[in-house]
Order: structure tokens, then sequence, then C-alpha cells
């Protein structure tokens, strides 16, 4: 075994559920009375801007209320120390990874800080709120700037590079996911194609892809994550060590 492996992290609203960042799927599933899928979706946008945008407004700026927590911290820690590649891809829409200190980062499901114009494709910074009066800075048009969210329905970012990531994967992480909405729900089978990857699950519960991976850590990541880091740093630094 060589110390110097590929490793790909996924991580989901698990992630930052201890940072203050609600997850979708828990308890009934609903905001403000609405399903997810309807605040969440091309066809929502279209019967009701409003309600989408009020939706995204919300969350944007809750943003400036909650920090990384350890778990966050443990996986910069991970990119910064770790030798082989690294890939950190995340489903949530939120900064903590960026402001915990993670760099190697993708954010296949879009960013809430950043907002696209439907009519010429520009994506730029966004920190305030979204509406329909909101003007495009590149083309001009009003009304038609969107959250940069993939939609259900809508195809995640960078999949081509996350695909071949899995494939050369040597470890992969699976992180406070529910493993229900696909394509990352089927990221696990993708770096398993490899039989020697080692596949970790962690959640705080059992979830619809807990037995694709041969090991799972039960408990939340701010405790569990950390100490995770700290051994598999420390056993791949005294495998390079014996191999020198
Ligand atoms: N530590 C570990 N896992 C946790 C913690 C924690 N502290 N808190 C919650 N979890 C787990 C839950 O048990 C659950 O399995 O995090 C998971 C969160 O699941 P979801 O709410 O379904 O979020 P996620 O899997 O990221 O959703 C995927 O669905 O709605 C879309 O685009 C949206 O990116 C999102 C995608």
């Amino acid at each position: 075994m060589s110390a110097e492996r590929n490793i790909v992290v996924l991580t989901g609203a698990g992630m930052s559920a201890e940072s203050g960042v609600p997850t979708f799927r828990g308890e009934d599933g609903l905001w403000e009375g609405h399903h997810i899928e309807m605040v969440a979706s091309p066809e929502g946008f279209a019967r009701d801007p409003k309600l989408v945008q009020r939706f995204y407004n919300l969350r944007r700026a809750a943003l400036k209320t909650v920090e990384p927590n350890a778990g966050h911290l443990a996986l910069a820690r991970l990119e910064r120390e770790w030798r082989g590649d690294f890939l950190l891809v995340t489903q949530n829409v939120d900064d903590l990874h960026e402001r915990a200190g993670s760099e190697k980062l993708l954010h296949m499901h879009g960013e809430l800080l950043k907002a696209r114009c439907r009519n010429c494709g520009e994506v730029c910074s966004w920190s305030e709120d979204l509406s329909s009066d909101t003007r495009c800075a590149a083309c001009g048009k009003t009304g038609e700037m969107r959250p940069h969210i993939v939609w259900f329905g809508e195809m995640p970012f960078e999949l081509e590079t996350i695909t071949n990531a899995l494939k050369s994967a040597d470890i992969f992480l699976c992180i406070g996911t529910s493993g229900v909405v696909y394509p990352a729900a089927g990221f696990a089978r993708t770096a398993a194609q490899n039989s020697s990857c080692r596949l970790v699950e962690f959640n705080i519960e059992n979830t619809a892809i807990s037995r694709q991976f041969r090991e799972r850590v039960i408990g939340p990541v701010s405790v569990e994550l950390p100490k995770f880091v700290e051994q598999l740093l420390s056993d791949t630094h005294r495998q390079a060590w014996l191999e020198r």
C-alpha cells in the first residue's frame, strides 16, 4: 500500500447541520408548508417566482449567522496534509467548506452566494436578496436573475470531473447525506468499481445507501470526523515512513 493515495469526499446536508443549517429531509420535510420539490424546481419557479426567491433569500441571509463546525475544519486539515490527490464534492449550497479552508472543492448542486442570468447565462457572486426587479449586470435585462442552484430535474455541475476522480479513488468518504438524491447517491458504486477502494460512510443513522459501505461511522460529524482524520493522517504518515 502506497502512502500516495487518492481520496474523494462527498458531503451532504448533515455536514452543516451542527452549524445550524437545516437538513432537507428532517421531520416533515416541509418549508412553510411547501414540499421541497415545489421550491427547488424549474416548475416551482415558473409557478411562483416570488416564493422561490424568498426561500433562497432567507437561506442566503441565514449564512451570515452560521459558522463552520469541527467537521468542516477536519476536512480542510485532511486536504492540507494529504499527499495524494484530494477532491471534496459537496451537495451543499452553503459556503462553510470554503470558510473552513477547503480549496479543492466542487459544489455539484450550486452555491447560494452566486446568481445566474437566465437570459445571457452570466454567473456572478451574489450576497444580497434576489427579486423580479434584479437587473443582470452583464446583459442589462431585468427579471431573469435566479439562484445559481441545481434544482430537481436539472443537471448537477462538474459530473465528468467527479466521475473521473471517483474511478481513481483509493478512499471514498460519504458524509452526512441521506443517499436518496441521484447522481450523488450512486457515487459509492462508481468508487467501488475499484475493488480495493476504501468506502466509509459517516452519518448519525442508517441511510438508503448504507449497505454499500464496508465501514460505517455512526455519530455527529463534529465529533467523528476530527477523530477519523487524525487516525487516517497518522496511519498514512507511518506508512510513508516505513516506505522510506
Ligand atoms: N452528522 C452526520 N450526519 C448527520 C448529522 C450530523 N450531525 N445531522 C444529520 N445527518 C444526516 C441525516 O441522518 C441525513 O441522512 O444527514 C443526512 C441529511 O440528509 P438530507 O436532508 O436528505 O440531505 P442531502 O442528502 O444532502 O440531500 C441531497 O437533496 O434536496 C436536495 O439538492 C438538495 O443537496 C440536496 C440533496
